[in-house]
């Protein structure tokens, strides 16, 4: 009967974790890519988020023939240390690898060679596309990627500025077979308004399976900081489950 002398929670106490537990999409092992550049830094990124109620990371350093060439072995041995430095500075996290690949020369010499490729889940594979050309052979790249049994995920297609113009390509890139990841700093405007415009779109299609912070430093953990942005993402990602991989995994 006393609850007219509640205090009302302010937006930052009603919002004060993200939407999801698990973050499948970030670039928090240090000195492999463009994300975190030092172990401090991956430090104080993990903590940040952790604080932000993400859980579990699994860490997807990129993987670009001319950029970034890690390997298993590199992100591996980023990934040990990483968790060495967690339990050592007291941070408690279930800390997990596995790779953003772009679709390139390289990947799809990898492909070709048969390489073990390192997935999200199972056979769950986090993929890329150039910002600057979309790729011409994507049905195909998409057939050959099926054909060895792994399902590609395509990183952040709301971020593609080519694909702005003609929206059906999100569902026609499911119907290739791609599962859509959708990055939520996104749904805030951080990459600018046509970006969030097409992750909107995305999400009422109901085309999206995964979302991702797809954090690579302090300004954006500052961005996931911001409760206003947290109570965007909250309020579009409303009705429905992501970042469920294992039923990803097991659908036919
Ligand atoms: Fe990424």
């Amino acid at each position: 009967m006393f609850h007219f002398f509640k205090k009302k929670k302010t937006v930052a106490e009603t919002y004060d974790h993200l939407p999801v537990t698990t973050d499948i999409h970030s670039h928090i092992l240090p000195g492999i890519d463009d994300g975190s550049p030092d172990m401090q830094t991956s430090l104080e990124l993990i903590h940040g988020m952790q604080q932000l109620g993400i859980r579990r990371f699994i860490a997807t350093p990129h993987i670009i023939g001319d950029m970034y060439r890690n390997t298993p072995q590199t992100i591996q041995a980023a990934l040990g240390e990483t968790r060495a430095a967690c339990k050592k500075a007291g941070i408690d996290v279930q800390l997990d690898a596995a790779a953003e690949y772009m679709i390139d020369d390289h990947f799809l010499e990898l492909l070709k060679n048969k390489s073990p490729l390192l997935t999200l889940h199972k056979n769950i594979l986090l993929t890329e596309i150039s910002y600057s050309t979309p790729p011409v052979n994507i049905e195909r790249i998409a057939a050959t990627i099926l054909e060895q049994g792994y399902k590609p995920v395509l990183a952040h297609p709301e971020r593609y500025h080519f694909y702005h113009h003609n929206p059906d390509i999100y569902q026609h890139l499911k119907t290739m077979g791609f599962i859509l990841q959708v990055n939520l700093l996104s749904l805030t405007g951080y990459y600018g308004k046509s970006v969030k415009k097409a992750a909107a779109f995305i999400l009422q299609k109901n085309l999206a399976d995964l979302v991702g912070t797809d954090l690579h430093h302090k300004y954006h953990l500052e961005a996931f900081n911001e409760a206003k942005n947290r109570a965007i993402m909250h309020e579009m990602l409303e009705g429905r489950t992501y970042n469920d991989l294992e039923s990803l995994a097991n659908l036919k």
